[in-house]
């Protein structure tokens, strides 16, 4: 294992609280009602994606615009960039400081493969930018989860194959896209929504450097493509 990909928002800290919160202001205005279980297809989706399923979850998916559409995105954005003005490095997930250490001790590289804009912002305000030698930029990708490219592209800023990474996530859509990276894949939650990835554990704390680097080289001798 040469490298390991983090997703960020459920996995380093828990902004996906304020991601559900501000999209259910947004969304209650437009006469919308959005549950926790709904939320869940929107966990590791794009911003613009997400409002798209939101409009459409609502019945009103081709009502506005493309340029109404990217205002009441940047007016969601507004309300969670405030929301996230208190994060601190208190609201790093248990485990993950100690996670991080680990692996930079161990000299495996680090990357951060988040669908959010916000990412490097929550990054220095948990004062982790330090870790990650990489993070993949995107705005810049031709498609978000579960598309590969994010992976794909993380590795390549790494300069490391994807069959020497790991890739940690929270969400079926992220787990789909290491998966398809050609990439090992751990996910932390739910057994059953997760059930694609190599690994599954309930909780941050149950990470560790060496589980990473167990599950990565188990998944190689088991199946021959790695
Ligand atoms: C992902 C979140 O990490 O980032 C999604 O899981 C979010 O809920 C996406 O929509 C985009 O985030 P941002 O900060 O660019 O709006
Ligand atoms: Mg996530």
């Amino acid at each position: 294992m040469k490298a390991v990909l983090f997703d960020l928002d459920g996995v380093i800290t828990d902004t996906a609280i304020y991601h559900y919160q501000a999209w259910k202001e947004m969304a209650s205005k437009l006469g919308i009602d959005i549950d926790e279980e709904f939320n869940e297809h929107l966990k590791g989706v794009s911003r613009m994606d997400s409002l798209q399923l939101i409009l459409e979850k609502g019945g009103i998916g081709n009502r506005y615009s493309e340029s109404e559409k990217v205002k009441m995105a940047d007016d969601k954005n507004i309300v969670y960039k405030q929301m996230i003005e208190k994060v601190s490095p208190n609201d790093l997930l248990p485990g993950i400081k100690e996670l991080l250490k680990d692996l930079k001790d161990k000299g495996v590289l680090l990357g951060l493969a988040s669908a959010s804009q916000n990412g490097p912002v929550i990054l220095d305000r948990l004062e982790v930018t330090r870790y990650f030698d990489t993070i993949v930029n995107p705005a810049a990708l031709r498609a978000g989860k579960p598309d590969p490219e994010i992976f794909v592209k993380g590795a390549q800023q790494l300069g490391v194959d994807p069959k020497d990474c790991v890739g940690v996530e929270d969400a079926a859509a992220g787990v789909q896209a290491i998966n398809g990276a050609g990439m090992v894949s751990v996910a932390i939650g739910n057994q059953t929504t997760l059930a694609a990835a190599n690994k599954v554990v309930p909780a941050t704390e149950d990470v560790s450097a060496d589980l990473l680097e167990k599950v990565w080289s188990g998944a190689i001798n088991c199946n021959g493509v790695f």
